[in-house]
């Protein structure tokens, strides 16, 4: 039984898209509807509609990938009416924002909430790639101040999409900013390990064109920066839910994520290459492991890993 319950919904299953990955569109949303995700999250959205960066902008490499996207998205009013129309009793939908100043934000979430959709909000804290917008969760008192000012504007409970931190310093610094909001409810780790470089050696070019080539990284590269973001803002976090991304291309990363305290798991790469029928195999592998090992529901095991 892979089944769950996060923010009073039901899902099927803990697995969903990471948010950039099969969802810019309706026929890429609509796949993931009829996939066997037990959720699914919208693109990262902006005010106005916006092309993103030059192409090519997204690369698989033999550990991962690379991208440096530029938040190419249809626009905040298209994703706010996709998850309008969308039918929450055949799953649950998130929708996530990343506007490009505190303003934007603000002006996007008075429009989701008045439109008073069931949609969960995941607020992107941790884009990489737009040139001259650093990440926002790295900076503490700009998050701070965000989270304050979307409090304020917004009436449920919500996410943030972190990006992954590598100090302990840092985990307890987030992680201490995060816990004033108690409307902030689950917090998802990790977006891309960001501005990364990736080299062909033949050609002795660099991958993509965005910004000399430097981009977010993810897949087998980011497995264990993603365990370890997990785990740390799980043992910090205790009136929070943690989202887990990062690595899964297998039903044992999904469980070594839900093990580290994870209550639903995110596909980014691996999702990119292999397409929405990967969810039916991630599905089989997980409940092979559980019935291998004897668990019978995710609470079996779910923030359950052991320490030396
Ligand atoms: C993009 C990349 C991200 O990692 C993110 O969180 C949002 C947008 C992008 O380049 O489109």
């Amino acid at each position: 039984d892979l089944s769950t319950r996060f923010l009073d919904c039901a899902f099927a299953n803990p697995l969903m898209n990471a948010s950039g990955v099969w969802c810019y569109d309706q026929t890429e949303l609509d796949a993931l509807n009829l996939s066997a995700a037990g959720a699914y999250v919208t693109k990262s959205c902006t005010l106005e509609p916006r092309a993103g960066n030059p192409e090519p902008r997204y690369k698989a490499t033999p550990l991962g990938s690379i991208n440096s996207m530029g938040l190419p998205n249809l626009g905040y009013r298209f994703y706010l009416d996709y998850v309008a129309k969308h039918d929450y009793a055949r799953k649950p939908l998130f929708m996530s924002v990343a506007g490009l100043s505190l303003e934007d934000n603000l002006a996007m979430v008075r429009e989701i909430k008045a439109a008073n959709v069931p949609a969960i909000m995941e607020l992107n804290l941790s884009c990489p790639n737009v040139p001259g917008k650093p990440q926002i969760a790295y900076d503490f008192d700009a998050m701070d101040a965000m989270l304050a000012a979307v409090c304020r504007e917004y009436d449920k409970p919500f996410g943030v999409k972190m990006p992954p931190y590598f100090d302990i310093a840092h985990f307890d610094a987030a992680a201490e900013i995060l816990n004033r909001y108690p409307q902030v409810a689950f917090v998802t780790c990790i977006n891309s390990i960001g501005n990364a470089l990736a080299i062909d050696t033949e050609t002795e070019t660099v991958l993509i064109k965005p910004k000399d080539g430097f981009g977010g990284i993810g897949g087998d590269y980011v497995l264990p920066t993603a365990l370890a973001n997990v785990n740390a803002f799980f043992r910090r976090c205790p009136d929070k839910k943690v989202i887990g991304c990062g690595g899964v291309k297998t039903g044992e990363q999904v469980f070594q994520h839900l093990l580290a305290g994870a209550s639903l798991v995110q596909v980014g790469t691996a999702l990119q290459e292999e397409g929405p029928a990967i969810f039916a195999r991630l599905a089989d592998e997980l409940a092979a492991l559980m019935a291998k090992k004897g668990y019978k529901t995710l609470g079996d095991f779910q923030g359950k890993l052991k320490t030396l």
